[in-house]
């Protein structure tokens, strides 16, 4: 891979991704036969042109990451479903959803069967539009595997996919709301929603995780940009907006977080937003960065990814660091290794600290329910399980003691 810098820099530029070195790898294979008879710059010179767009695509999809799934993180999408979707839908109007960043469609799919489910009105419709043309032709198809339908409810499996040989493709009634695009998310213009009040929902999930901090700001910011006035935009855990924004608020329901315009003076039904972010002590110099989350098998499997994470930030916050980035940090390990009770304790803890008691209540929740199924990992900080179980019962049963309702309570 030596001498590719300046075309690894092109790709980290046009895609946003910083890039890992198997993402080097895929694009320097990519790169081989574009690369004969020129040198790294003249191929630089030759994408960056007109006549390169193809072959730019060719690197940039090289570069990505397709993982996803159908209901992938249920706990967020219930909360969408319920705070989210239900209201909007009382409104009686049709709703525009949009999945950017929908990689084979599973998102789409995910969205679409939400929305059948809250009963939202016919003509309510989804986009999906992604980087790579190669992931889109998937996308459009709509058909999932066995494998890939595990997590998709019952009886939403029932009544809304047609079985073709070993194929489970959704109704034509569903997939007909389905629209996508190609659409590269560094570049302008952004669609525009058929309404002109924009977006209801705009979901960008698992993409800017693998974005340069500056990419995933201005993106955050262009998306905002295209949502309705009361849009809810929605990122993974593991993407948390720590910087306060001019634009957009964080709310917090169902022991997740979605992100709204800010509408100065306005009231923001039926999500509740989060007081103004305590300020936290200002962050320690650290050795080393924490290693970008990936989503692909790499040197390490993703639940060791989490596990190393996870006792750095415990190093960080032992040294002080700040609540934020400590929240930031566990949520980012429990998205690798959502086995890590540990972690999750230590998320509740501090969630009970902030006064988010029925958050708290709900990671106290997850992580016992781990540790009573058996699937909780061991980590050298909480070596007994036994004894962790035994602290998350006392957290429910102090939490159940302590009275007054709190906003998550209310939301
Ligand atoms: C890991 S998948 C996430 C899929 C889905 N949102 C989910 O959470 O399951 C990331 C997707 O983002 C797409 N992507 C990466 N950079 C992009 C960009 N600059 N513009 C648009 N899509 C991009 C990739 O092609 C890939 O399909």
């Amino acid at each position: 891979m030596e001498g590719l810098e300046p075309l690894f820099s092109l790709v980290t530029r046009r895609s946003g991704s910083a890039l890992s070195r198997q993402q080097r790898e895929r694009v320097a294979e990519a790169a081989r036969p574009l690369l004969e008879g020129r040198t790294a710059l003249e191929l630089v010179a030759h994408l960056d042109g007109r006549e390169g767009a193809r072959d730019l695509l060719t690197l940039l999809s090289a570069a990505s990451v397709h993982k996803t799934d159908l209901f992938r993180d249920e706990g967020q999408l219930e909360a969408l479903e319920h705070h989210v979707l239900a209201p909007l839908v009382r409104e009686g109007r049709p709703l525009e959803l949009w999945s950017a960043g929908c990689a084979t469609g599973e998102e789409v799919a995910t969205l679409l069967l939400l929305l059948a489910r809250v009963g939202a009105h016919p003509d309510s419709r989804v986009l999906g539009t992604d980087l790579s043309s190669l992931a889109l032709a998937r996308a459009r198809t709509l058909a999932f595997s066995a494998e890939a339908m595990r997590r998709v409810p019952g009886p939403l499996a029932a009544q809304h996919f047609e079985r073709e040989g070993e194929v489970f493709r959704l109704s034509q009634r569903l997939a007909g709301r389905a629209r996508f695009l190609q659409h590269n998310l560094m570049e302008t213009p952004y669609p525009f929603a058929e309404a002109a009040r924009g977006f209801d929902v705009i979901m960008c999930r698992n993409v800017l995780i693998y974005f340069t901090p500056e990419a995933a700001e201005r993106t955050v910011g262009a998306l905002a940009e295209r949502l309705a006035p009361s849009g809810t935009l929605v990122l993974s855990a593991a993407e948390p907006i720590l910087k306060p924004r001019a634009d957009l608020e964080t709310v917090r329901v169902g022991g997740t977080f979605f992100y709204a315009p800010r509408r100065p003076g306005l009231p923001r039904p039926p999500i509740e937003a989060l007081p103004p972010p305590r300020p936290s002590a200002p962050v320690p110099p650290v050795a080393k960065a924490p290693p970008p989350p990936r989503d692909e098998p790499v040197a390490t499997s993703p639940e060791q990814e989490g596990e190393a994470l996870f006792s750095l930030v415990m190093e960080w916050a032992a040294a002080g660091q700040g609540d934020a980035q400590t929240e930031a940090g566990l949520r980012k390990a429990l998205y690798l290794a959502p086995d890590l009770a540990a972690a999750r304790y230590c998320l509740a803890l501090l969630l009970d600290q902030q006064g988010l008691r029925a958050d708290a209540a709900t990671e106290y929740r997850r992580a016992l329910a781990v540790l009573e199924s058996g699937r909780a990992r061991a980590t050298p900080f909480f070596l007994n399980p036994e004894r962790l179980a035994a602290a998350c019962r006392r957290a429910l049963e102090r939490r159940d003691r302590v009275s007054g309702v709190t906003r998550a309570d209310a939301g």
